[in-house]
């Protein structure tokens, strides 16, 4: 069978133009950046551009929130759906690793206390059953690898997370096979994922960490039995991963120049363009696009001195 592939929330990358570009490549399902609750409710207008779904993605778009304090959630689904009518999922974030949220017991700080995890997802449940929303979390598998002061159960949560959620009615999961205290970089593992998957057959998982291409892709969902995927990092580098994941389509990996990119380049400016975004607004995406590539450190050179985007978009055509 098919997988279903996500291309997950990525805070300052996962603008509209970078989920239109994917969704193109092949992504199934796109999600916004994380969106706090309490921001939108103050008409920030930072937060409110996260949330812009140009109407041909509204069926394919997940938002996702986290909020200050769990009772402003009601109002923050409202303000979402005054803004986007046809949004179909509302995701939560308990995996976000900024020590800012984490002391408060936000984002991944949360994943060592199940009582607010379980507290967290009831809530939700209620709000999203209340305006026909599907509810769905995002979350880490636990605190830390392994501590010689904590038992197994006070490091890797997941499990007990996992059973409060479901507990609280939620049957959709993300799960993250990083620790918290792992960050980004560690590898990720999948054991736990398959056997959240193997305990819970009446909840769907969905996997995520360290997909680079088709065969890990292929071993992560082997190795997990989940049969749909979360694909970041990788797809930040090269949002037609998607299309190698679904259409046999042949990247060249190794040894990329300039060259090799510049449809991605130019698919990515043209959305760009069409969405009215500054280059301010998308230069960690370029960023990330050009960093594995031959003649990428010239690329940023040119793009640090442009403040156009349409200049920029020229200066691709000639790579
Ligand atoms: C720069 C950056 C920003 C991220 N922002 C978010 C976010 O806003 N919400 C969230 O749930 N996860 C966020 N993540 C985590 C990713 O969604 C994903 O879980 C993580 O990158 C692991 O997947 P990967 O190994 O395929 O990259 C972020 C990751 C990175 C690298």
């Amino acid at each position: 069978m098919k997988p279903t592939l996500y291309f997950p929330p990525i805070n300052k990358l996962g603008n509209v133009s970078y989920r239109r570009i994917v969704a193109n490549a092949g992504a199934d399902f796109v999600f916004t950046e994380m969106t706090r609750v309490e921001k939108i409710l103050e008409d920030d207008e930072f937060q409110l551009r996260k949330l812009k779904i140009p109407a041909n993605m509204s069926h394919n778009t997940i938002v996702q929130l986290i909020c200050d304090d769990i009772e402003n959630l009601e109002a923050g689904i409202k303000k979402t759906l005054e803004v986007n009518p046809n949004v179909f999922e509302i995701n939560y974030n308990m995996g976000c690793p900024q020590s800012s949220m984490c002391s408060k017991e936000m984002g991944g700080g949360i994943v060592g206390n199940p009582d607010k995890v379980e507290s967290i997802a009831k809530k939700l449940y209620e709000i999203c059953t209340k305006y026909n929303l599907k509810p769905s979390i995002k979350i880490r598998i636990g605190i830390i690898r392994s501590d010689t002061r904590k038992e197994e159960s006070e490091c890797i949560t997941i499990y007990e997370n996992v059973k409060r959620i479901k507990q609280a009615g939620i049957k959709k999961i993300y799960i993250h096979g990083r620790c918290l205290r792992d960050g980004y970089h560690k590898p990720a593992t999948h054991a736990e994922i398959a056997r959240v998957v193997k305990e819970n057959p009446d909840v769907e998982i969905i996997a995520n960490g360290d997909i680079k291409d088709s065969e890990s892709l292929k071993s992560i969902l082997t190795q997990t039995g989940c049969q749909s995927a979360l694909v970041g990092r990788a797809a930040l580098e090269d949002p037609y991963i998607f299309k190698e994941l679904t259409q046999n389509y042949k990247r060249n990996k190794q040894g990329r120049e300039l060259k090799d990119i510049k449809p991605q380049l130019l698919d990515f400016l043209q959305y760009v363009i069409e969405d009215n975004l500054s280059i301010s607004q998308i230069k960690h995406n370029l960023m990330y696009m050009t960093k594995n590539t031959q003649g990428g450190a010239e690329f940023r050179k040119v793009l640090n001195n442009s403040n156009d985007v349409k200049e920029l978009e020229s200066y691709c055509k000639t790579l």
